[in-house]
């Protein structure tokens, strides 16, 4: 069955979300080189291939259904914070910010009866909740460090250890 027009639009848009999500990653990543913590450099390092991932999965996704792929400019990202604690409060913000447009794609989803659709964004949502887990318990534990260097240091040791598994998506 063709993909329904409102469908595939839902899709390319959430490709473009995903693509920004990559950008932003790597000017974070970027910022934390600055800084020499090169563990967050691996954490978003790793984010940065996951972002790409997700996006492709889409684009692969949309091309399977006979569907037409519409990639659209990226936005320049903006980081707002000049801390890792207030770059987390970001990620967080922009995880959660991208759970819910991942809903709206399973809502258009749902209105036009896209099962199979639904069954494929099955996968994103689930990845929703622990990519907001992940990032949030990073988030705590900058909470908990305050100002102490060490224990910022130990944290950064302990992201050089994260690795990417790439994801298999669907
Ligand atoms: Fe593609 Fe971080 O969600």
């Amino acid at each position: 069955m063709a993909i329904d027009k409102k469908m595939e639009a839902a899709f390319n848009e959430q490709i473009n979300k995903e693509y920004y999500s990559e950008y932003l990653y790597l000017a974070m990543k970027a910022k934390f080189s600055e800084w020499n913590l090169n563990g967050f450099v691996n954490w978003f390092d790793i984010q940065v291939q996951e972002e790409r991932a997700h996006a492709e999965g889409m684009y692969n996704y949309v091309l399977e259904r006979g569907g037409h792929v519409e990639l659209y400019a990226i936005d320049k990202p903006e980081i707002k914070g000049n801390t890792p604690l207030e770059i987390f409060k970001q990620v967080l913000e922009h995880e959660e910010y991208v759970t819910s447009r991942i809903n709206h794609v399973a809502d258009v989803a749902d209105e036009v009866k896209d099962r199979a659709a639904l069954i494929f964004l099955n996968w994103y949502i689930k990845e929703q909740v622990e990519e907001e887990a992940s990032v949030g318990g990073v988030l705590a534990t900058l909470e908990l460090i305050g100002d102490d260097k060490q224990g910022l240091l130990a944290l950064d040791k302990e992201l050089s250890a994260r690795v990417f598994n790439p994801p298999v998506i669907g």
